[in-house]
């Protein structure tokens, strides 16, 4: 452990809330250098939804690395690439008559944002751009600048310009639809709010807390976007990939979005890749505008393509991933209705769920004990308060149960440990106003 506090950066997250050297990984296990197995209920943040060194993907990128197939060419043509496009554009696009451009951007969620918000001020010639509270859309400077967190956006350094913040679905209350808001401030021309590029949106917030917006309000966004000419962005790199029951986390809504962003589980493996789709007339692109030397990771495109060909040709996975969304929302509705005492709530959609604990320290509390009882999970949230639950997609009946009996265990022993605490300094008494 010594080498990682002597030169590895103070910047590191994940690492403190799991202080251990992992070794090993397989499906939804993960191995320390002492022998220790953890049920991994963070996935690599949503990026391991086919489960880590998943055996069917790995078989096909070891023969395509032992002969000698292209590890790196630009934005070349390779034989990998075009496989991957062919497969997504047959088993992925096509069957949900989605006509979309496929660009490769730099590897990360967050150049591919980039891109997009670049691509929709250029087309447009404007330069605004909608996001929401609690949005999370990556930390490079035009990503963050539509990103809400306080914290992420406090390291710029610089003004974030650009972007106008809107309610996200939920946040002045159920019976409020602030898409209402957005169609009232972008009709009224000394609203303040200059008429933007696009609107970017995730359909589950899950760096914000695993907000899921009904699809109405999705609908509603849609038409208001369509009302002023302004183009619509769906963010699909954490709730993409299967993550919510679908491939694309829009599709129940029955939207068609101008621009949709990909990364984490596009490449299936682990392995960095990012795109961004858009409608044909939106590409609008000069040869090179946007560049960058790992544009299309060639390994990446073989186990994308081998997860579309092995998970996405028949809607088998989609409804495996529905049954298991199922089960984990009736599991956590009934640790909160047994042990949250009124406080806490649940939240999300398909496998991207959430326990709303209100206070991030009793969050925090409750990801401890899980862990060292050999569960990794995370929380999300404007104060880490949300306990997050992003399993692999293909976990087992068997582990996905002793997952959460894991978390109600945990949720069982910090509340029990908390009711100890004297009146005066109950966790909840200033936290009432974060709880919606
Ligand atoms: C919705 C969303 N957009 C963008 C990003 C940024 O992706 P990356 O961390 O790969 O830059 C994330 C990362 O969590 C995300 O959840």
């Amino acid at each position: 452990m010594k080498i990682f506090e002597q030169i590895e950066s103070e910047v590191q997250s994940y690492a403190r809330s799991f202080p251990c050297v992992f070794n090993k990984a397989q499906g939804e296990y993960l191995y320390d250098q002492a022998g220790n197995q953890y049920l991994d209920f963070l996935a690599g943040a949503g990026t391991l939804n086919y489960g880590h060194n998943n055996p069917l993907f790995k078989e096909e990128l070891l023969d395509y690395i032992m002969n000698d197939g292209i590890t790196h060419g630009l934005d070349m043509h390779t034989q990998a690439k075009g496989d991957f496009l062919n497969a997504f554009n047959e088993k992925i696009l096509k069957p949900r008559n989605l006509d979309y451009i496929v660009q490769f951007t730099g590897p990360t969620g967050t150049n591919a944002v980039e891109a997009a918000l670049k691509l929709a001020r250029n087309i447009t010639g404007r330069e605004n751009v909608i996001s929401f509270t609690n949005g999370f859309h990556g930390v490079s400077l035009g990503a963050l600048a539509a990103t809400g967190n306080s914290h992420h956006r406090g390291a710029a350094g610089v003004s974030l310009n650009g972007t106008t913040r809107m309610p996200y679905d939920g946040y002045l209350g159920d019976e409020v639809d602030t898409t209402a808001y957005l169609d009232k401030v972008l009709s009224d021309s000394s609203s303040g709010v200059d008429k933007p590029a696009a609107v970017i949106v995730e359909t589950v917030q899950g760096e914000g807390g695993i907000n899921a917006a009904s699809f109405e309000w999705l609908r509603n966004l849609d038409a208001v976007c369509k009302k002023h000419k302004v183009l619509l962005i769906v963010d699909d790199i954490q709730a993409g990939c299967g993550r919510t029951g679908n491939y694309f986390s829009f599709e129940e809504a029955g939207i068609y979005p101008d621009m949709v962003t990909l990364s984490k589980s596009l490449g299936g493996y682990g392995l960095p890749f990012a795109v961004v789709l858009f409608k044909p007339e939106l590409d609008q692109w000069k040869p090179g505008e946007h560049n960058g030397t790992f544009r299309g990771n060639n390994f990446a495109f073989v186990t994308a393509k081998a997860a579309i060909d092995h998970y996405w040709s028949d809607d088998k996975f989609s409804k495996e991933i529905k049954q298991k969304g199922d089960y984990v929302a009736k599991r956590l509705d009934a640790i909160v209705e047994q042990y949250g005492e009124g406080n806490f709530t649940t939240r999300g959609r398909g496998m991207f769920r959430g326990i709303n604990c209100v206070n991030g320290d009793l969050a925090a509390k409750i990801t401890k004990e899980a862990f060292n009882n050999g569960l990794i999970i995370e929380t999300s949230g404007a104060d880490d308060h949300v306990v997050k639950f992003l399993c692999p997609l293909i976990i087992s009946m068997e582990n996905l149960e002793k997952g959460i009996d894991i978390v109600e265990a945990a949720i069982k022993k910090v509340c029990a440990a908390q009711k100890q605490i004297p009146e005066e300094t109950d966790y909840f008494d200033d936290v009432k106003h974060i709880a919606a």
